[in-house]
């Protein structure tokens, strides 16, 4: 179902007047037009139906999208990569004014491929292997060499999250520490997306968790909830302030410390969680969730070696082939992880570019104030008259 320009031109000035009463706006995307808080920035604007793609390129239609923390700072202008910006969604149609569509993951399905695109059909699941794609958008023409096509066998949701969660887990797992079966691994945000990741592919290869979330009203059912994915043990970060914790983990863990604490919080509790390993261990940075700075002891880094890195699954790519990258999603693809826990909601085809763009703007206020408590993923359903 399609909307007429005529109709909406003056309620959504981010679209071109200059297109004919005939042409009918077919697609939605999010956009934004200057870096902010996503909760005003955001806007919604739709644009004509795509034409046939050229040569090599195929046209697709985003099915769900995830918004991913970093996709938060991009739109608020605190990240390094950004989506580039576009004055046209639609080949042939122009906008009044540039616009960035945010979204760096999503499942896109082909609708339609240029005659020079082999291997790909109408129906195949891909995703994308540009950086800032702007996959938070119902269609999109794109280049071939910027389509990466999936293994069969994964659920929607998991295919939607396969880019950057599942792998940034699967990395920071093999890259630091060599990891045998019984080694323990430490974790904060294990509850986040990649946490659950880490979990599970610990957990497939006898690899132990300790696991820190923050206290809730439902802690005890969180834990369980973790434990049933793999999670060896589960604590909150109010457990480091207890001196008799750190014995009864050096109990727990015996002759066979931990040497790897993957880090998405920051803040005084990771630099806490460190008295948990054992020598020469690896602290791996990959988030800073709490917006505080880490700070490591000093004597652990004279005494016991400790070392700290940075991971950032955006350089994995910009420096493994298109090769690596399908191996990996096949392996990622093998593990059958269960979906991160998600909710989805649709921006749906009656609403106005006004009620839509109220409706994502507050999808990321209630993101902001941590009100869904689990990965929250976009379906853009192409407007309606
Ligand atoms: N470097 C990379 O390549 C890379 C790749 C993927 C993800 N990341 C980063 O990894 C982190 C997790 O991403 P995700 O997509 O898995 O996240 P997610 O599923 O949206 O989960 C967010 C997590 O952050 C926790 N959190 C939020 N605010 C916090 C605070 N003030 N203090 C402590 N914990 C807080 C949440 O805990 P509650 O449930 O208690 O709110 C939850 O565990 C983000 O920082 C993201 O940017 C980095």
């Amino acid at each position: 179902m399609f909307r007429q320009l005529s109709r909406h031109a003056n309620l959504n000035n981010l679209t071109s007047p200059s297109v004919p009463r005939s042409v009918r706006l077919a697609h939605r995307a999010v956009v934004f037009t200057e870096n902010g808080d996503p909760a005003s920035v955001l806007k919604t604007v739709t644009y004509p139906t795509l034409p046939a793609p050229p040569r090599d390129n195929v046209n697709v239609r985003f099915r769900i999208s995830p918004i991913n923390p970093s996709d938060i700072n991009v739109i608020e202008g605190v990240y390094p990569s950004k989506p580039a910006p576009s004055d046209s969604l639609s080949p042939g149609h122009k906008l009044h004014q540039p616009v960035y569509v945010p979204g760096n993951e999503g499942l896109a399905e082909i609708t339609e491929v240029g005659e020079n695109v082999k291997g790909l059909k109408k129906g195949d699941w891909v995703v994308l292997a540009k950086q800032q794609p702007g996959t938070w958008s119902s269609a999109r023409t794109i280049s071939v060499e910027d389509v990466v096509k999936l293994p069969v066998d994964l659920s929607e949701v998991n295919a939607a999250t396969i880019t950057v969660n599942p792998p940034t887990a699967y990395n920071m797992l093999r890259t630091f520490v060599d990891l045998k079966e019984g080694d323990w691994v430490v974790q904060n945000g294990a509850n986040s997306a990649v946490g659950q990741a880490i979990i599970q592919i610990s957990a497939s290869r006898g690899v132990k968790t300790i696991n820190f979330i923050r206290s809730r009203p439902d802690t005890e059912n969180l834990k369980k909830q973790l434990t049933e994915l793999g999670a060896t043990r589960v604590y909150t970060y109010d457990d480091l302030s207890d001196k008799s914790f750190y014995k009864s983990v050096k109990e727990l863990t015996g002759d066979n410390p931990p040497r790897l604490l993957l880090n998405c919080v920051s803040g005084p509790a990771t630099a806490q969680m460190t008295r948990l390993l054992g020598n020469n261990a690896h602290v791996v940075s990959y988030g800073a969730m709490s917006k505080k700075p880490l700070t490591l002891p000093t004597g652990a880094m004279i005494f016991k070696g400790l070392t700290a890195h940075g991971f950032w699954v955006t350089k994995w790519y910009t420096t493994h082939s298109r090769e690596e990258r399908e191996a990996l999603f096949a392996e990622i693809a093998k593990l059958k992880l269960r979906e991160p826990e998600h909710e989805t909601v649709v921006l749906s085809s009656s609403l106005t570019d006004e009620e839509a763009g109220e409706k994502v703007r507050e999808i990321v206020r209630k993101i902001g104030e941590g009100k869904y408590g689990k990965k929250v993923l976009l379906k853009i359903e192409d407007p309606e008259d």
